[in-house]
């Protein structure tokens, strides 16, 4: 059993596993102001669709803690929670939590933490619940006495804040004895495959082995796979999914392997407000994550990088989308 805590409230801060020195060190951050929470996030020590949800609704909390505090002018208030928003641009969870926290403004201190605070909890709720959509659709429509699962990136506790979702899935079927074996793909530039997935998956005792990125096409050709489960960042409302750069090559593999490629996410990142991905914008990060490896350059000096963080996945490659409430094997609308 895993006992991760990524992501705490405490009284008047937050404090946060910090996942940039996973699996090494295990420290945690505590976050005072908006400029604190706006670094972990563009830094990465908190990561993944649903934590930044999550840490997008105490953000605001914090911004009105600060506020007092430094007697903000109501505009400098609106400026700080405007861009907190923005801190990162692809996964909705953000800028979906600071907006719901946002609107409770006028209502008094108790009233803001507790949406944040529901924000957290509903997060918790909705990752079991995809758990149980998975499991149930899998027995019907997909059953075998064990599963040779790939995933990319990291679904888990950490990226969530507790559980996971297509990690989460995982856990479950391990839980039900049918998890023979997840291959799980590093996941560069910032391997959080390596890095997290493996530790959580250590952890909780899953049996799993870390392939380069680029060997998740053969081990899916070579029928080393029976399917590929992945989270994602933000779903349009026809279903064409933005995730961790690499996952579109995996759900492509997939499909000429015929073999399902399946999307867990809770509601919260589904942005019915967009028709398809092309309406996504996808974050471009820094040079230096392509061109250094582990604080080393590994490449000549004048190198520069094409470094987009996701990519999206079109609809007719998602065998099915796992959520809390629902699973979509069509997409909602189009
Ligand atoms: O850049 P990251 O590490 O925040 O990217 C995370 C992912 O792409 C995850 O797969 C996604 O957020 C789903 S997390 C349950």
């Amino acid at each position: 059993m895993s006992d991760i805590t990524p992501i705490e409230w405490k009284i008047d801060h937050l404090r946060v596993l910090d996942q940039t020195l996973l699996p090494l060190q295990e420290v945690y951050r505590d976050l005072r102001s908006v400029q604190d929470v706006i670094e972990a996030i563009q830094s990465l020590a908190v990561r993944g669709a649903p934590a930044l949800g999550a840490v997008g609704g105490y953000g605001v909390v914090i911004a009105v803690l600060q506020a007092q505090k430094e007697n903000w002018s109501p505009d400098a208030l609106q400026k700080s929670i405007r861009d907190l928003r923005d801190a990162r641009p692809t996964a909705v969870n953000l800028a979906w939590a600071v907006e719901r926290v946002s609107q409770v403004l006028e209502d008094g201190f108790n009233r803001i933490l507790d949406e944040a605070k529901a924000i957290e909890n509903e997060d918790r709720e909705a990752n079991r619940a995809i758990s149980d959509n998975a499991l149930a659709w899998l027995s019907a429509n997909y059953d075998k006495p064990t599963y040779r699962i790939l995933t990319h990136c990291n679904t888990g506790t950490l990226a969530t804040t507790y559980w996971g979702t297509a990690l989460g899935v995982i856990r479950a079927l391990h839980d039900a004895g049918k998890v023979a074996e997840v291959l799980v793909d590093e996941t560069r530039p910032l391997l959080q495959g390596s890095r997290l997935t493996a530790w959580e998956l250590e952890k909780l005792g899953i049996p799993y082995r870390i392939q380069v990125d680029s060997a998740a096409a053969g081990a899916i050709l070579r029928g080393m796979v029976d399917f590929a489960i992945v989270g994602a960042d933000r779903i349009a409302s026809n279903g064409d999914t933005a995730n961790k750069v690499g996952t579109l090559s995996v759900a492509l593999a997939c499909k000429y392997a015929s073999i399902p490629f399946f999307v867990a996410a809770p509601s919260s990142t589904f942005d019915l407000s967009i028709s398809s991905g092309d309406n996504i914008e996808i974050e471009e990060r820094n040079d230096y994550e392509v061109l250094n490896f582990w604080g080393r350059i590994i490449a000549p000096n004048e190198s520069k990088a094409f470094n987009p963080a996701f990519d999206v996945t079109p609809h007719e490659l998602i065998t099915a989308t796992f959520s809390n409430g629902h699973v979509r094997n069509e997409p909602v609308s189009g």
